[in-house]
């Protein structure tokens, strides 16, 4: 997508395979921010601590971070211990374990003096697949915007969290129909909620949407259920981190409530999973996803521009008070309309997602 009106990508490789170039997403919308990560333990600073977020970014990032290792040190301990540090740096999103499993296991069968440049290669070409992935999701979504459209000649969509392109390498997942949209000359329109507490609906979705050119408008995260009570908004569109063979959805903190919103309004609600976002593993997401408890200085501060132009954190919450952050819920599969996926929209059950997955 577009930064300045120039197309680039999430996360740059550098030519002499050493060094990846990503967005420092600490600092948007405020601060354009772009770090050379060059080994394992930077790469996973930049994971545990959100410089990248967004399911399948992370997975991205780490599997580079696993091909600068094996540059570094390409013996079995080093792959294995690498993998699981990866692993455990955000523990939610379901991408993040399947990429690094899936280059892994195309290293363990190498010689280790093979492994680094077989690993750039392959997470380059896991970096393209994302692109392309998403791109596909942007296409099969498109459907749901166009009959908004030619029924009502606009269409209003609302969106939690940040799953547009700075959570991919490419086009985002959510977002890709309402680019797509866009880009067939649909009037569209899009509810970014803020969503507390690290606001990256705010922050995020509200930056990029305004570098493409779609129209927005940032809202706090309470005011979905009135929007969609007054018919302002046509659909949900939402992404996920991991969802289970029976389809639940997990994705950021607050989207269980837009489902509940949403379900109570007649709005459908759908979900935009990659397949490797998709879990076969687990059948009760509620029950079986770990959910991610990030610091509680998250909820208790907050860091926005003052009017000097400096970046400046403050404290919301009287000293003393306690404070809990878990980042992420689970969605049940009943308040879900279908799975936006790059092989089509399937319906949140068992058989259609293994049947898609081609495990039925
Ligand atoms: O904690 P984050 O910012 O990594 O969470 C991101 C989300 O919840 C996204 O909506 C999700 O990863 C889908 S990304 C295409």
């Amino acid at each position: 997508m577009r930064v300045n009106g120039q197309a680039r990508r999430t996360i740059v490789p550098a030519i002499t395979a050493d060094a990846v170039t990503v967005i420092d997403q600490r600092w948007l919308p405020h601060r354009l921010d772009v770090q050379t990560l060059r080994d394992l333990p930077e790469v996973i600073v930049a994971i545990r601590d959100m410089w990248v977020r967004g399911a399948p970014l992370i997975g991205v990032t780490a599997a580079y971070g696993l091909a600068l290792q094996m540059r570094h040190d390409a013996s079995d301990s080093s792959l294995a211990s690498a993998a699981q540090a990866l692993v455990a740096a955000r523990p939610t999103a379901v991408n993040l374990n399947w990429a690094v499993r899936r280059l892994q296991a195309a290293l363990d069968g190498l010689a280790p003096g093979l492994r680094a440049s077989a690993a750039w290669r392959i997470a380059g070409e896991m970096a393209d697949e994302d692109a392309a992935v998403n791109e596909a999701i942007g296409r099969h979504g498109l459907p749901l915007l166009q009959a908004v459209a030619a029924r009502r000649g606009r269409v209003d969509v609302l969106t939690h969290c940040n799953a547009g392109w700075l959570a991919t390498v490419d086009w985002g997942t959510a977002i890709a129909p309402i680019y797509q949209a866009q880009a067939a000359g649909i009037e569209v329109h899009v509810w970014v909620d803020e969503t507390r507490p690290r606001n990256q609906g705010a922050s995020l979705t509200a930056w990029e949407l305004g570098q493409q050119g779609v129209a927005h408008t940032v809202i706090s995260d309470n005011a979905g259920g009135h929007l969609m009570q007054h018919g302002q908004v046509d659909l949900v569109i939402v992404g996920c981190d991991r969802v289970s063979a029976r389809g639940d959805v997990c994705n950021k903190i607050g989207t269980y409530l837009k489902a509940l919103a949403a379900h109570d309004n007649g709005v459908p609600f759908y979900a935009a999973m990659p397949l490797s976002t998709l879990d076969l593993s687990l059948q009760d997401g509620l029950r079986e996803i770990p959910i991610e408890e990030r610091s509680a200085r998250e909820q208790t501060h907050i860091t926005g521009r003052d009017a000097r132009g400096e970046l400046v954190e403050v404290q919301l919450v009287p000293d003393g008070s306690g404070a809990a952050n878990p980042a992420f819920d689970v969605t049940p599969a009943r308040l879900v309309s279908g799975l936006i996926t790059e092989r089509g929209i399937v319906p949140a059950n068992e058989a259609a997602l293994r049947g898609v997955a081609g495990q039925g």
